[in-house]
């Protein structure tokens, strides 16, 4: 190889370098915003328990369950995989940009929304699924009692709602899962 040859193609790694970094730093930049302002971090259920969870409840064919705080979707691609509709909202830029790569890939029919959860309406769900924290949890366990409608229930994984009777205890790990009814 001569010295041009060398030269273009280390210009071309030092181009990937440089565009990679550039991404690597936005999307780090943009779940260091979302963590601020929503107070709580993006971190992932295990997969396996997901699926104890909702073989456990054993919702009926066609329930609309919602994540509230999506993540990557995982929880929703698995309510899919049991017959259900599956509604998320999440906020953080680079779980939800693998979240609607997933869906396309897999042509998954779930819905994934870019939008804060507080701000839309969940009185139709069946079921709704949190992984939420701190004051978070409080502010939605207050959200949920107003709109759910009867007989709705809240799956909890981690973190007990304030100030409610449980339902049930998953033993789920490393953390419980708690379940409610409205
Ligand atoms: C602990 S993660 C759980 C992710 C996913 N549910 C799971 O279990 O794998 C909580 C997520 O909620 C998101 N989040 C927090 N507040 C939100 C809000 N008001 N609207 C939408 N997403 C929110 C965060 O960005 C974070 O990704």
């Amino acid at each position: 190889m001569d010295i041009f040859s060398l030269l273009a193609v280390l210009k071309a790694i030092m181009r990937v370098i440089v565009i990679g970094g550039s991404v690597f730093l936005f999307f780090a930049a943009c779940s260091i915003y979302t963590n601020l302002t929503t107070g709580v971090p993006w971190a992932k259920v295990p997969r396996a328990n997901v699926y104890r969870i909702f073989k456990e409840l054993g919702l009926p064919a066609d329930s609309l369950v919602y994540d509230l705080g999506a993540g990557d979707g995982r929880v929703l691609f698995a309510a899919e995989s049991f017959g259900w509709r599956a509604v998320g909202f999440e906020l953080s830029l680079y779980p939800y940009v693998k979240a609607c790569l997933k869906k396309i890939f897999c042509r998954s029919r779930i819905v994934i929304k870019r939008r804060d959860f507080f701000k839309e309406n969940l009185s139709q769900a069946d079921a709704v699924f949190i992984f939420l924290a701190g004051k978070t949890i409080a502010r939605v366990g207050e959200k949920l009692k107003l709109e759910l409608k009867k007989g709705a229930l809240i799956i909890s994984y981690g973190f007990a709602l304030p100030g409610r009777q449980i339902e049930k205890i998953i033993s789920t790990k490393p953390s419980l899962t708690y379940v409610y009814k409205t």
